[in-house]
């Protein structure tokens, strides 16, 4: 019989990568969706038209409504599904928004986790598996270099500050209810799947728009943050490996190098021989209250326990985004 997995945040960037990898392992896949007014599953509609998608095998992704902040439902899709994995994906993801609507993402990136930690004690069944998806983001401020699982959290936005919470209380349930229940502190990671308001997309879509006439600038914030960026597609399967030990445990998963976002524009525009200084406007409003300088990993954990390593290069991530920027712009500009 195939391993079930319930995904919460199934309709993100990781969830359709993380969808796509447990159905090539033969995971029944289940998903988490929140009802919204018009439907919002552009990058999971592929999944559902699966004689194509896995040469009619019999797979199966069902979708089952639900949301963070309402606990019965978490306990409902639980008790319906019986996973025998979690990903809990699910989280007001955007740090700048983070200020904005700080309560609510409290609710849902922080709370929501222990919503969940709550649903699954309910249901009593301490072989489920667990992953959450913690960030870097907790690293916050001035942290050690480069960071591991050992450095301590010094948030810097309501989202880092629910993301430590989250962290915590994934340890404290493991230690307290003897639950499989693993932190992966992942790094930023990227792909064309990336939504349009974080950095490297808005770059990589920015550069493709200017090359091919459709804007003339690039509004952008602070370019001297540096960031440790990877491939979202390679970042899913160490939520899956952490799930597949023998004992639950935390670990950080990065590239080990870090950039700044000037050196993501350099690359982005010049892979389109553009020089990006001629296009990029600095406009404060994309500035954050508070920064987090510099983030980089050390995965040497992950890679020995796990097996796990870093498979693309920050070039090679920029040209897999700059590439489908292009395809995707001149479709829509032959459609119209
Ligand atoms: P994303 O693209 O923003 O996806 C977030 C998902 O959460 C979406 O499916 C969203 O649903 C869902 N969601 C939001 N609020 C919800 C709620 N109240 N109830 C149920 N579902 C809700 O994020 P991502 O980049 O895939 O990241 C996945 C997870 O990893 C997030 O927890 C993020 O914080 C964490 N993370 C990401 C990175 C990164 O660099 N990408 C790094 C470290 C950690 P809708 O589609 O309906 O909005
Ligand atoms: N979004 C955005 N938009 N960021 C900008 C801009 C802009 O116009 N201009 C400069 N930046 C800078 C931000 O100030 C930040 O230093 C850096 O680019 C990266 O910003 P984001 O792409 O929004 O990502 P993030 O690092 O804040 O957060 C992402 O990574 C975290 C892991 O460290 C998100 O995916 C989080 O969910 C994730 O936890």
């Amino acid at each position: 019989m195939s391993r079930k997995a319930l995904i919460t945040g199934i309709t993100g960037q990781d969830g359709s990568y993380l969808s796509e990898f447990l159905l090539d392992k033969g995971y029944e896949v289940h998903g988490l969706v929140r009802r919204t007014s018009a439907l919002n599953r552009q990058r999971i509609d592929h999944l559902f038209n699966l004689e194509e998608y896995h040469d009619g095998k019999n797979l199966e992704v069902k979708l089952h409504y639900g949301d963070l902040t309402d606990s019965s439902s978490l306990i409902k899709v639980i008790e319906k599904v019986q996973p025998d994995e979690i990903y809990n994906l699910a989280a007001q993801s955007h740090v700048k928004i983070s200020f904005e609507i700080p309560v609510y993402t409290s609710e849902v990136t922080g709370i929501g986790v222990l919503r969940l930690l709550e649903a699954l004690r309910k249901i009593d069944n301490k072989s489920v598996k667990f992953y959450q998806a913690g960030s870097s983001e907790v690293f916050g401020l001035n942290p050690s270099s480069p960071q591991n699982e050992l450095t301590s959290f010094r948030p810097r936005s309501p989202y880092g500050a629910s993301k430590a919470f989250a962290h915590n209380i994934t340890v404290n349930y493991r230690e307290a209810y003897k639950l499989f229940l693993c932190n992966g502190i992942l790094f930023n990671h990227e792909s064309p799947r990336r939504s349009e308001n974080f950095v490297t997309r808005k770059i990589t879509l920015g550069a493709v728009a200017i090359k091919l006439g459709l804007q003339h600038s690039l509004a952008l914030g602070n370019l001297e943050a540096r960031r440790d960026w990877g491939y979202a597609k390679d970042y899913v399967e160490a939520m899956w490996l952490m799930l597949q030990q023998d004992q639950p445990d935390d670990y950080v998963i990065a590239t080990g190098e870090s950039h700044t976002v000037r050196d993501f524009c350099e690359k982005a525009f010049s892979f389109l021989n553009l020089d990006y200084e001629k296009y990029i406007k600095i406009d404060p409003k994309y500035f954050r209250p508070t920064e987090v300088d510099n983030l980089v990993g050390d995965a040497s954990k992950a890679k020995k326990i796990l097996g796990w390593k870093n498979k693309t290069s920050f070039d090679e991530l920029i040209k897999i985004m700059v590439e489908a920027d292009y395809e995707y712009l001149e479709k829509q500009m032959k459609q119209k």
